[in-house]
């Protein structure tokens, strides 16, 4: 049985968290909210409490975890050699949505690195998770809470459908902010290089330490495990649109129809009078669509879609983010 507890955002009952802490100090799964999607939490140092969560996501042993922390003295329980680069990032970043790739104190069950001799390590900003994480006495690793390849949970119903009855709790904090992960950067290359774009940009890094690479797709599959999986995928089938006209859009939902039934997801009105075509229109920032997209593509999934046709949005800033995602959920990027 997974019990749910309903907790208020800005101010979380300390009841109630000391309750999950104890469930987390026990070696038990508790899903908890962040800023950017919800995370299924255990001890980082209890190798068993890790193994067991692997196994309720059915995630592939090799690809590692984020480990969450709640104060800047937690960093050197968990990893050790903070740069000065690190340094900076942590005082501007954190708490936030940044996860900074370090090496590992070989306290850290093993299996959260999933072999690698590095540990990524993010503060969250959320009151709920740093509170867990406060009353826990121990770092959380943390994977997003969903079940390995589906969308990343932005509620606590999302973690329900994909986790119920597979994990002890969850702390329902409501939608979280962001909607999708955070950037992922490596420390232990130089120059530090980003494993996953997020809501912390390239420029936004660039601005505090000088130089920092992209990890182009060769790289990435070498260095993050995590992304040599296949990824944020519901069920139906996904086709990004890059560029088109509205009328180039209608026409490709117009085609899927054919075999069954369209969700649309854009920013573009397209209006197709058929009981199997459903809309989810989101405003046209990055921000609009991070935070929408996940949630999106669950409910589409809901409906029986069995297409589901994305209008894609502007690689700036955070747009570069949520199209890493658009794209990894696709099974076809219409140019
Ligand atoms: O926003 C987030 O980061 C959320 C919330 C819950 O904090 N967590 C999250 O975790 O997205 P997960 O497990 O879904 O993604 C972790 C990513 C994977 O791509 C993984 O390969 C990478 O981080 N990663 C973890 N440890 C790593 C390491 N030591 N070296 C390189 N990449 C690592
Ligand atoms: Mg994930």
């Amino acid at each position: 049985m997974t019990q749910v507890i309903l907790l208020d955002a800005a101010l979380p009952q300390q009841q109630a968290i000391d309750v999950a802490a104890s469930v987390i100090r026990d070696g038990g799964l508790v899903a908890f909210p962040t800023e950017t999607v919800y995370g299924l939490g255990a001890d980082a140092m209890d190798e068993k409490a890790i193994r067991k969560l692997f196994r309720a996501k059915g995630r592939p042993p090799d690809n590692p975890l984020i480990v969450h922390i709640s104060g800047r003295d937690m960093v050197d329980s968990v990893a050790t050699g903070v740069s000065s680069q690190g340094e900076r990032l942590i005082e501007r970043f954190w708490p936030g949505p940044l996860t900074l790739v370090l090496n590992r104190q070989p306290e850290v069950a093993a299996s959260v690195s999933a072999g690698l001799p590095s540990v990524a390590v993010r503060m969250p900003a959320n009151k709920i998770a740093l509170a867990l994480i406060g009353s826990a006495r121990t770092p959380i690793a943390a994977p997003s809470a969903n079940a390995s390849g589906r969308p990343s949970p932005t509620t606590a119903a999302d973690v329900l459908e994909d986790l119920g009855g597979r994990i002890d709790l969850i702390l329902d904090g409501g939608a979280t902010s962001i909607g999708i992960e955070s950037t992922v950067l490596d420390l232990t290359t130089e120059p530090p290089m980003i494993l996953r774009p997020g809501a912390i940009t390239l420029e936004m890094l660039i601005e505090i330490i000088g130089r920092v690479d992209q990890a182009t797709s060769g790289e990435e599959l070498r260095r993050s495990p995590g992304t040599r999986h296949r990824h944020y995928s519901p069920r139906a089938r996904v086709f990004l649109i890059d560029h088109g006209s509205p009328e180039s859009i209608e026409l490709i939902c117009r085609e899927r129809l054919d075999e069954g039934a369209v969700g649309f997801i854009g920013h573009t009105r397209v209006a197709i009078d058929d009981d199997q075509f459903f809309v989810i229109e989101v405003g046209s920032s990055a921000d609009d669509y991070a935070r929408a997209i996940y949630g999106a593509l669950r409910e589409l999934d809901r409906k029986g879609t069995r297409a589901i046709v994305v209008e894609g949005i502007s690689e700036d800033g955070k747009g570069a983010a949520v199209m890493d995602r658009l794209r990894r959920a696709a099974s076809e990027i219409i140019e």
